[in-house]
């Protein structure tokens, strides 16, 4: 088992982006951090980054898109730690016309951004039920606030994912499950054109910035849940 005290938090798409930052941000504040995406190189880039600060996290690559990859994933966390939390982070997006979108682009935006979601959540539920508490943390998008063109998938995936959670937090709070729905804005990630990122230099979020509401979110020890946080940048959206 983890050591007493030492919360385990496993995060998906942690290789770059928002992900990252938030594993390193969750390790400084102490906790034992498990990191998931497909590309098992990245992942393994983040200790010998980190290195110097002593800090390390622990990889498990996998595929969110599979529920039996998830599900294995899963089971060889808990063979020797324990998970606290799960920060639903892993993340795709087209930026296409829903015309341009071609069915097999739709599909993987849902699979990821929405299956992968639930999937991981089914996952860990009965572990935390049993253990009665946890917490999951959603990064969803402020497009489940604002109406955006070139987003009708991914628009449809973290709307989904938000309807989703909203019935399951009600579900869950008899067992001490906190839910907890994060809405970034335009965040300067790989998810943006290197063109988008240098016109909007300055403006647009840092993986950093949102890493530490994100820990922040979890950290709240309070009879309380902070249930939805919407994070814009300072000079609104792009
Ligand atoms: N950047 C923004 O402006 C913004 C705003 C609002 C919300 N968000 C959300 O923030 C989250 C993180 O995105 P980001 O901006 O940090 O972009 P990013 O740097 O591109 O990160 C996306 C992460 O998802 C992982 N991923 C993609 N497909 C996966 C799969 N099938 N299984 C497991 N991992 C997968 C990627 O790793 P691999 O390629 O190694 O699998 C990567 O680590 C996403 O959910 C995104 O929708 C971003």
């Amino acid at each position: 088992m983890s050591d007493m005290g030492q919360p385990g938090v496993w995060i998906t798409g942690a290789s770059s982006g928002i992900g990252k930052a938030a594993a390193i941000e969750f390790a400084k504040t102490g906790a034992k951090v498990f990191v998931s995406s497909r590309r098992e190189s990245e992942l393994s880039k983040i200790n010998s980054e980190i290195s110097a600060t002593k800090l390390n996290v622990d990889v498990y690559p996998c595929n969110v898109s599979s529920y039996s990859n998830v599900v294995q994933t899963v089971k060889k966390i808990l063979v020797t730690n324990q998970i606290d939390c799960l920060v639903n982070n892993a993340g795709v997006t087209s930026f296409k016309t829903a015309e341009q979108n071609s069915i097999q682009e739709i599909k993987n935006i849902i699979n990821i951004n929405l299956l992968g979601a639930i999937y991981s959540i089914k996952a860990v539920l009965p572990y935390m039920i049993e253990r009665r508490g946890g917490t999951i943390i959603n990064i969803l998008s402020v497009v489940t606030h604002k109406v955006f063109t070139n987003s009708s998938a991914y628009t449809a995936s973290k709307m989904g994912l938000l309807g989703y959670t909203n019935s399951l937090r009600e579900e869950v709070r008899k067992y001490n499950i906190k839910i907890i729905n994060i809405m970034p804005g335009a965040t300067s990630t790989e998810m943006w054109s290197p063109e988008i990122k240098e016109k909007n230099h300055g403006r647009m979020m840092k993986s950093e910035e949102i890493a530490k509401i994100i820990a922040w979110a979890y950290l709240q020890k309070e009879n309380l849940i902070t249930e939805e946080i919407l994070l814009r940048p300072m000079e609104g959206d792009l």
